[in-house]
C-alpha cells in the first residue's frame, strides 16, 4: 500500500502542475471553512459558517486555538449558544462590547432577542442562506497579494504588512514568556526526485507560536527525533495538521520542495 503511493506521487506532482496553472485552485474562498453543526440543526437554526480567511486576517492561530482554546479539528470543540453566551469560544469575542480597530463586534448567541436582532443571528448562522453576511469574500481580500492556484499568500500579506494579525486580545490571552526563536532547518529528502524541505521555525512562530506544535504534533524539541513522511502528511499529520486546511494546499508541492530537481 505504501510502495503504491509512492509510486503514484510523481503522476500527483504532474497533476498539480495542470491544477496550478489552470486556475483557481483549491476554491479560494471555501480553503479554511469550517461548517459548524453539532448542535443547530436539531435546535432548528441554520448551522454556522466559520471562516478562516477573515478571522486569520485579524488574529494569528496561536490566539484562537491555544488562548481561545478551539481544537484543530472541525467539530471537536463541542461550542454551543449556551458556552457562547458565557463569554467563551466564539462568545469570547462575540459578545458586544469588545472592539477591534473602534469597531465592536457583533454579539453571538442569546435566548431572548428582538426581531431586528435575528439579522445578527443570521450572519453566523448563515448556512445556505444568501445576502446575510455584511463581509464578502471578494470585497474583504480585494487588496490581499494572491498566490499558486489564485489562492491569498499569506505569507506575503504579511510581509507586505496588509494584514496585521492580533497576537493579544485584552481578557483573552494570558502573559507569557516570549521564547526566542528557533534555528530554520532543512529536511533533507527521501527520494531524490522531490528536493529537500526547509522549515522555518521563524516565519512558523509568527503565527504559530511554540505550543500550537510543541508538544502537540511535535513532542521533542530535540533535534532529529522526528521521521516524516509525505504519506503521514497527506493523511494529515505532522505538516499536515495545518497545511491543507488553512495553511497553504499540499498541492503546491514547490512551496516545501523548493529546488527544482
Ligand atoms: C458569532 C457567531 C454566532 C452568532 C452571531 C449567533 N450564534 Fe448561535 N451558535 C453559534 C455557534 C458556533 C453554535 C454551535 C453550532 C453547532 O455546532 O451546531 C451556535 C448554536 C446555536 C444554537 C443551537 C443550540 C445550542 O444549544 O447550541 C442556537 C439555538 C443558537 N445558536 C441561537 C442563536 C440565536 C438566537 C442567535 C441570535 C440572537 C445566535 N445564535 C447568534 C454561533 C453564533
Ligand atoms: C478567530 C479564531 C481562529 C483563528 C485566528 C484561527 N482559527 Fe483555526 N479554527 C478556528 C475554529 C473555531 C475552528 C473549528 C474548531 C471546531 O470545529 O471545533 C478552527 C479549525 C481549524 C483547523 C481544523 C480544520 C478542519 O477542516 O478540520 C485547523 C487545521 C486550523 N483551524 C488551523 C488554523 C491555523 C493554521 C490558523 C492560523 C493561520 C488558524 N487556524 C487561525 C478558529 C480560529
Ligand atoms: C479572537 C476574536 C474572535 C473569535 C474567537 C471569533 N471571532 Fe468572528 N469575528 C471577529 C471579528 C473582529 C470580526 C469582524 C467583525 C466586524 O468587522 O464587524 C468577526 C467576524 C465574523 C463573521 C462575519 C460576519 C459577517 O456579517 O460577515 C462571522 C460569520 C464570524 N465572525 C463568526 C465567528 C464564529 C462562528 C466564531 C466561533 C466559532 C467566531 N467568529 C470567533 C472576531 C472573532
Ligand atoms: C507542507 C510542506 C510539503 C508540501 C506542500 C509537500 N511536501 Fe513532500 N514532503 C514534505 C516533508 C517534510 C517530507 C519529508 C522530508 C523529505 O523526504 O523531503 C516530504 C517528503 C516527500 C517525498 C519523499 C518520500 C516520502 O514520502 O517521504 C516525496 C516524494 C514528496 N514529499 C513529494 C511531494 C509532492 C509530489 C508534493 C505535491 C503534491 C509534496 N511533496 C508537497 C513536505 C511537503
Ligand atoms: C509549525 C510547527 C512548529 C512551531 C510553531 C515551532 N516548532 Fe520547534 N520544531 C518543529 C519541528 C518540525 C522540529 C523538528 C523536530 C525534529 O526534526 O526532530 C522542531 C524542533 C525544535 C527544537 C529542536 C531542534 C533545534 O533546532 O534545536 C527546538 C528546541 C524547538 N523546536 C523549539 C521551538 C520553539 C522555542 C518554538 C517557538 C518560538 C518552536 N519550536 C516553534 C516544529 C515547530
Ligand atoms: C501549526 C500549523 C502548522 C504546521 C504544523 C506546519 N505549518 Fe507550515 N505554515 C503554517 C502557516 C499558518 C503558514 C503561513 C502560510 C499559509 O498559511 O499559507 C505556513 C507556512 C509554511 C511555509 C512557507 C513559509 C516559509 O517557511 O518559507 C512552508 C515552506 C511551510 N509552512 C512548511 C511546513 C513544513 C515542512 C511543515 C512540517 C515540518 C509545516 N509547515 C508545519 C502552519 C503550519
Amino acid at each position: 500500500m505504501v510502495r503504491k503511493v509512492f509510486t503514484l506521487l510523481p503522476l500527483l506532482l504532474c497533476l498539480q502542475a495542470m491544477f496550478v496553472t489552470a486556475g483557481n485552485f483549491p476554491d479560494p474562498q471555501s480553503f479554511g471553512l469550517v461548517i459548524l453543526k453539532n448542535y443547530s440543526p436539531r435546535a432548528g437554526v441554520a448551522p454556522v459558517i466559520f471562516d478562516h480567511w477573515l478571522h486569520r486576517s485579524l488574529f494569528t492561530c496561536r490566539l484562537c486555538h491555544l488562548d481561545v482554546g478551539f481544537a484543530m479539528e472541525a467539530g471537536e470543540t463541542k461550542i454551543n449558544a449556551a458556552l457562547n453566551m458565557q463569554g467563551v469560544y466564539c462568545g469570547a469575542c462575540h459578545d458586544g462590547k469588545k472592539t477591534i480597530g473602534g469597531k465592536t463586534i457583533f454579539a453571538a448567541c442569546a435566548e431572548q432577542f428582538s426581531e431586528e436582532e435575528v439579522k445578527r443571528c443570521a450572519r453566523c448562522h448563515s448556512w445556505k442562506k444568501q445576502g446575510v453576511r455584511e463581509i464578502t469574500f471578494d470585497a474583504f481580500t480585494k487588496k490581499l497579494p494572491v498566490g499558486l492556484g489564485k489562492n491569498i499568500d499569506w505569507e506575503k500579506a504579511g510581509e507586505e504588512g496588509v494584514i496585521k494579525p492580533l497576537d493579544f486580545l485584552e481578557g483573552i490571552s494570558v502573559q507569557y514568556d516570549t521564547l526566542q526563536a528557533q534555528q530554520d532547518f532543512s529536511i533533507a529528502s527521501e527520494a531524490d526526485w522531490a528536493s529537500d524541505v526547509i522549515f522555518s521555525h521563524k516565519k512558523h512562530a509568527l503565527w504559530n507560536g511554540c505550543a500550537l506544535c510543541h508538544p502537540g504534533i511535535y513532542a521533542s524539541t530535540k533535534a532529529g527525533t522526528v521521521k516524516y513522511s509525505m504519506l503521514q502528511i497527506f493523511e494529515g499529520e505532522s505538516c499536515g495538521v495545518c497545511h491543507d486546511k488553512v495553511a497553504f494546499s499540499l498541492f503546491f508541492c514547490q512551496k516545501c520542495h523548493r529546488n527544482p530537481v
